[in-house]
């Protein structure tokens, strides 16, 4: 019986590691590297299949050991002294023990290759947990109480594990023993998951009837399954194609990590391959650049190689001196990838804060990282039924399909076609904390066909037709701050001396352009950008902008900062005590949303993100409307 773990071979193994080490790490280290989940419940088994795998293999790393002993202080101190029943209850202490929020990834090996399973947490509220499991995996065992059958989560896992890329899909029909081994039970179940995984775009799965407490069909055939002649569990993930091989296959593209110039004679650009070979004397293109050349070395630790392929780190040499520089993909010369910044991708939502529509997020995608801003979704899948939902923006776990545009190029491919170039994450540009995961489909067809038309009156003509420099003064404060007051002051002082100069204020752009806008956030957001994007356009003009809105959040203040000229943009935050604010209350508005009249009102019951490095700050307490406006009249023109 070919690929199945006997005592035999374990005790070969024992052996080798006994008499020769040096053999043994170099048989080890060769060996191919199997990634894949398990999906499920601890009520499926899970936590006995995993320690059925971990046990039957006979080789638990050490560092897996040494967390298990710590854990449950009852499992024995050797590898092979494990007692079956000692190793399930401490991994399932594990689990309960509050890492249900985590990913925990265990290791372990066979003959034939190296394993790392993640194991997740099977509930919907843990769907992120599942998507960052599963994100890296080449298999997933879904694994079924025979008892039981078909459930929502299992419905749920498939969704998700195909979503994320996994092609091998295994229908761990488990709990056999406890249904007589009846055929009749585990062909019902095939059937019906047959008839949902095709529903979904799942074309094959392996199914296998197995029981991971008595040990069926997990490292060989079971006396109790004759009519079974599938492989077992082992020998399956033993044998089944890794992500790697089939990545080799391909069209070479590496994304660039860095440039490698030690000295003047050497210059080579290093990353990990995502897909595809390569040779010295292949024709490559640099992307987005689109400039060509020819590889002349491939340069590693251990010295040049003839070939490279897909899961090899390498650096890269060229024939010709070529601009190429991180975040640049090297791709084969005849068949390069595409570049652009507009697309339609799904996006699984990670973060407890909800999902802003034109907040701009950082976008990293390979090694590539660029501005983001995703538009409301199209819809949301809700991931029991698959059932597409309308959706105004995306809740924690929520995974939806919304188009997004990038302020830069980028260069990709559809993530069913290759996940380095395809799959991104979200990161919130204030927290630095990961909001979303996500996957592109296609770039919109617009983005090819809209073009940047360049005109011959500049914007530096135009400034220099006023005489002036164009510049942004952005007030930001509480309603009832003063921003307006002291906005108009300064707009009448600059125009007294002949400055050229536009006021954008919050009440009266509301009444035109963003009447459609309420308060929420995300309608606050796209206040914001909009009113942004208005006074670009005015300082490419020529004219001092002066706009007066609460902008509440830091991250559209920044947004807006970015897209201006360096120096352009001068933040001016009117700080007024919310309690001074209220007091005044000159349109009785902190009266109606104390009483509840009004929602979602700024400083109440919506936040206001106080400045944190304003170029001037104005407190309204120790200073006149009219003081404050010449205070910042003189810091503009000195
Ligand atoms: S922002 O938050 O989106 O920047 P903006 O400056 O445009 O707000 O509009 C604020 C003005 O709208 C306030 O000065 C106030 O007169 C009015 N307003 C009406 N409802 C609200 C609310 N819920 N929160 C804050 N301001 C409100």
């Amino acid at each position: 019986m070919s690929g199945i773990i006997t005592n035999d071979s374990v005790y070969q193994t024992d052996a080798l590691i006994a008499e020769d080490i040096d053999a043994y790490l170099d048989v080890h280290q060769h060996k191919t590297m199997l990634r894949f989940i398990t999906c499920g419940s601890v009520d499926d088994g899970k936590s006995t299949l995993i320690g059925r795998l971990l046990y039957d293999s006979k080789m638990i790393f050490e560092d897996q050991l040494a967390a298990l002993e710590a854990d449950s202080k009852r499992v024995g101190t050797q590898g092979q002294e494990i007692d079956f029943a000692l190793l399930v209850d401490g991994l399932a202490a594990e689990r309960e023990q509050g890492i249900t929020i985590d990913v925990a990834y265990r290791f372990f090996a066979t003959e034939k290759r190296k394993f790392i399973v993640a194991d997740t947490p099977g509930h919907e509220q843990y769907t992120r947990n599942m998507v960052t499991g599963a994100s890296t995996a080449d298999l997933a065992v879904i694994l079924i109480d025979a008892r039981k059958g078909i459930l929502t989560q299992t419905r749920r896992h498939s969704y998700l594990a195909h979503l994320i890329g996994i092609r091998n899909i295994v229908l761990a029909v488990n709990k056999m023993d406890l249904v007589d081994y009846d055929q009749a039970v585990f062909d019902k179940i095939v059937a019906d998951y047959t008839e949902f995984a095709n529903s979904i775009g799942i074309t094959a799965f392996t199914p296998m009837p197995i029981s991971g407490f008595k040990g069926d069909n997990i490292t060989g055939p079971s006396e109790n399954t004759p009519w079974y002649t599938g492989p077992a569990l082992i020998e399956h993930l033993e044998t089944v194609e890794v992500n790697s091989a089939v990545d080799a296959d391909k069209p070479f593209r590496m994304p660039v990590q860095w440039v490698n110039r030690p000295n003047l004679d050497f210059r080579g650009f290093s990353g990990l391959i995502a897909t595809g070979t390569v040779k010295p004397g292949d024709a490559i293109r640099v992307l987005p650049s689109g400039k060509t050349s020819t590889v002349s070395r491939i340069v590693t630790m251990d010295g040049d190689l003839d070939q490279a392929v897909a899961g090899q780190s390498v650096t890269l040499c060229f024939a010709d001196e070529i601009d190429c520089s991180r975040g640049d993909v090297i791709a084969l010369a005849d068949n390069p990838p595409q570049a652009a910044d507009q697309f339609e991708a799904t996006i699984v939502w990670m973060a407890d804060e909800e999902m802003l529509p034109s907040r701009s997020y950082w976008l990293k995608i390979g090694t590539q990282m660029v501005t983001a801003t995703i538009q409301q979704p199209k819809y949301q899948v809700n991931v029991n039924t698959m059932e597409h939902l309308a959706a105004k923006t995306l809740d924690l776990n929520a995974i939806g399909v919304a188009n997004l545009s990038t302020d830069k190029q980028i260069v990709f491919e559809p993530y069913a076609q290759n996940r380095t170039l395809g799959g991104f994450i979200l990161i919130d540009k204030i927290s630095n904390a990961t909001v979303a995961a996500g996957m592109l489909h296609f770039s919109l067809r617009r983005a090819q066909n809209v073009h940047w038309q360049a005109t011959d009156v500049s914007r530096e003509f135009h400034a220099g037709l006023k005489n002036q420099k164009p510049a942004v003064l952005w007030f930001t404060g509480l309603s009832g701050a003063g921003k307006s007051t002291i906005a108009n002051l300064v707009e009448k002082k600059l125009a007294r001396m002949n400055r050229h100069t536009f006021l954008l204020d919050g009440d009266n752009v509301r009444h035109g352009l963003n009447k459609d806008l309420g308060f929420t956030d995300a309608d606050r957001v796209e206040n914001i950008r909009r009113v942004g994007e208005v006074a670009k356009l005015m300082t490419d003009a020529g004219l001092i902008v002066i706009t007066a809105f609460i902008s509440p959040f830091r991250s559209e203040r920044d947004m807006v900062r970015q897209m201006m000229q360096p120096g352009e943009f001068i933040e001016v935050h009117i700080d007024t005590p919310l309690a001074d604010a209220e007091a005044r209350d000159v349109k009785g508005l902190y009266k109606k949303a104390r009483s509840g009249e009004l929602k979602n009102f700024t400083g109440i019951d919506s936040p206001y993100e106080t400045p944190l490095d304003p170029e001037i700050r104005v407190d309204t307490v120790a200073m006149t409307a009219e003081e404050a406006a010449d205070a910042i009249v003189a810091r503009l023109i000195p």
